[in-house]
């Protein structure tokens, strides 16, 4: 139901706000305020998109489009708003984007501990390719997921 009402959109800089509200409310390790502020504004290959519902940010991703691949490099729900199919909207939009720039995959990384995250990808059909040791600043390692694309990802 909440499917219908949900709204995905560029972030503003007037959305940074919220998204950082949702980062740190999400990890136990947030990314620092200035890494966002930082790849927002300078990085021209980053792209950061808003979830709204009834027009409050319930959720964010980060993307980086690469040559070959879109990476994504920041997924978040708002903890009231879990469970309720927010994620999967966001990582559909996610191979819709990449499909249609004819992009090869769409891949990122997650804690090997996440198994929210890892079901979330997992029922989008995302595969395991690799394990990256002392990824997070914790020590724990990371295991790479990825999405091979083809013309028919998205019909
Ligand atoms: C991971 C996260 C983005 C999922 O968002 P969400 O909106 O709750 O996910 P959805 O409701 O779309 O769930 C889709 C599927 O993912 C899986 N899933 C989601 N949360 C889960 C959980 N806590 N435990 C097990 N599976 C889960 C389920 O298969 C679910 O389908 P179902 O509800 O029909 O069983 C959210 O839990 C979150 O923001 N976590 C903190 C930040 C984070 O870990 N981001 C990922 C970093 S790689």
């Amino acid at each position: 139901m909440i499917g219908l009402a949900l709204h995905i959109s560029l972030a503003t800089t007037k959305d940074l706000r919220a998204i950082y509200q949702i980062e740190t409310l999400s990890y136990p390790d947030p990314w620092p305020r200035e890494v966002f502020i930082m790849d927002y504004l300078f990085n021209s290959n980053s792209r950061y998109y808003v979830v709204k519902f009834l027009n409050k940010i319930i959720g964010f991703f980060g993307i980086w489009i690469e040559p070959e691949k879109v990476h994504i490099i920041n997924i978040a729900v708002h903890p009231d708003y879990r469970r309720r199919g927010v994620g999967r909207k966001m990582i559909e939009f996610v191979i819709k984007l990449a499909t249609k720039k004819r992009k090869k995959e769409v891949y990122l990384e997650v804690r090997e501990t996440n198994i929210a995250g890892q079901e979330l990808y997992k029922q989008l059909e995302f595969e395991f390719s690799g394990i990256i040791p002392d990824y997070y600043s914790d020590g724990e390692s990371g295991l790479i997921m990825r999405k091979v694309l083809n013309d028919h990802s998205w019909d």
